[in-house]
């Protein structure tokens, strides 16, 4: 026998169930967003390289060794499937000029591919739902973004279960000024540093207090900080997001070592991480890139966003009721003999017309089996019709999950009495 084929490593296929609760989920945070005013972008899932090098980093994991980059064959030209949202948000706003007379609140959803170990939380098609704010300048939209995310958690559920960090990374100048005094400092012990941050030493020393490597732990802890040498401008910004979180009643931590794997942070950038869900623990991770728009050729505008991991979110939201409620399906239809099959089709196109979810038994088979696969099928109700049933334009209501007896009821009326079993979301 062949071989059976799989799915790619680190790429998943998600059944009817968790991708009932995956568009729950979106389709949630859709309305949340919709009622802070932003708007949904949807944009390839292939642009070209130099996109991503030129914003990401060229000195970043993911620009060194994570993506997915080909040449197309037709012209030669160098692709990359997106390992992230910003990027391609960025280019399509300028590509339509939309920043030309107002700023843009705008969100996206979709796959984002990295070519990391897949490990639990980690994989190399992940999802995102991300969040980006243009044209804004001001803290105050750092902390609406916080407080949507905050907001989102309460409604999941998770609120209790995961702490935001805050940071900020200054501007450009006081980044190179702490960077110089960083590398000094580093150099000066250069024996403590690991293989992979003795690498980073000049290209991307920010990031060697990112490191999770113990050996290096005090030796990251007593390292300049620099939250510590902000300018005067990043300063303020940063306090006047501390002041807005502390009247949103939002509590968070500085971690002063919080820098980000993606080179176009400066000021704020933040995180929110969880304990429950092991070494993959930050569900959600943004910040300000106030650089960026102007460095892919628009006229520079500040702007702020976040991106969420909708696998880690939905691991961490597994028991939560807004995200559950089953198939959503009110009938299982049952039937045997010709003509009830033909009234049966009738019945359940009738029902459908007025919303409800009804799942008509195809393929024949004796009545108790048939009745088993109603009962699988999670829906409330068995709706059974025989020759007789047919005959008299009756169908037979029985509730599978609750006592009551089976009723008989004309066509007309079963809607209502199914009416109370909410429809399947959309
Ligand atoms: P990021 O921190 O690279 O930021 O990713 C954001 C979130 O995506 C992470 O916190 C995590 O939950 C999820 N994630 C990342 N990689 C994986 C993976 N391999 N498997 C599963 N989940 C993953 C960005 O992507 C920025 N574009 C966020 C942003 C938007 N900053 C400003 N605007």
């Amino acid at each position: 026998m062949a071989e059976s084929l799989q799915a790619v490593r680190g790429m998943n296929d998600l059944l009817p169930e968790p991708a009932a609760r995956y568009r729950r989920l979106v389709g949630h945070v859709a309305s949340l967003l919709a009622r802070y005013g932003y708007g949904e972008l949807r944009t390839p899932v292939l642009e070209r390289t130099e996109l991503f090098v030129r914003t990401i980093g060229e000195a970043t994991d993911i620009v060194e060794k994570e993506m997915y980059t080909f040449v197309d064959t037709l012209n030669g030209e160098s692709l990359t499937l997106r390992p992230e949202g910003t990027a391609a948000c960025v280019r399509a706003v300028l590509q339509h000029n939309l920043l030309y007379g107002s700023p843009q609140r705008l969100w996206y959803e979709g796959p984002m591919f990295r070519h990391e170990r897949p490990q639990k939380g980690r994989y190399r098609q992940f999802h995102q739902i991300g969040v980006e704010a243009l044209g804004y300048l001001g803290p105050d939209i750092d902390a609406e973004q916080i407080v949507i995310c905050a907001r989102l958690w309460r409604d999941l559920g998770i609120g209790a279960q995961v702490r935001l960090e805050i940071n900020s990374l200054g501007d450009a100048a006081a980044r190179a000024a702490h960077r110089g005094e960083l590398v000094a400092y580093l150099e000066a012990h250069r024996e403590l540093l690991d293989v992979d941050a003795q690498r980073r030493l000049h290209s991307n020393p920010l990031r060697i207090l990112d490191s999770k490597n113990p050996a290096m732990a005090d030796l990251i802890a007593g390292a300049p900080r620099l939250i510590d040498r902000l300018d005067g401008d990043s300063a303020a910004h940063f306090d006047g997001l501390c002041r807005r979180l502390d009247d949103a009643g939002i509590a968070w931590t500085l971690n002063p070592r919080l820098v980000r794997g993606l080179d176009y942070y400066n000021r704020t950038v933040f995180e929110w991480v969880t304990d429950a869900l092991g070494a993959q623990g930050t569900i959600c991770a943004g910040g300000r890139y106030d650089g960026l728009v102007g460095q892919l050729g628009g006229r520079a505008a500040p702007a702020c966003g976040f991106a969420l991991g909708i696998e880690r979110v939905l691991a961490l939201a597994d028991s939560s009721a807004l995200l559950g409620g089953g198939t959503g399906l009110a009938a299982y239809l049952v039937h045997q003999g010709e003509s009830a099959g033909r009234f049966a089709a009738q019945v359940a196109e009738t029902l459908r017309e007025q919303g409800i979810a009804v799942v008509m038994h195809c393929g024949g088979g004796k009545f108790a089996a048939q009745m088993r696969r109603a009962d699988a099928s999670g829906a409330r109700y068995a709706l059974i019709v025989g020759d007789d049933e047919a005959a008299s334009g009756l169908v037979s209501l029985k509730p599978l999950r609750e006592a009551g007896e089976q009723q008989r009821l004309p066509l007309d009326s079963l809607a209502q009495a199914l009416g109370a079993v909410a429809a399947p979301a959309a």
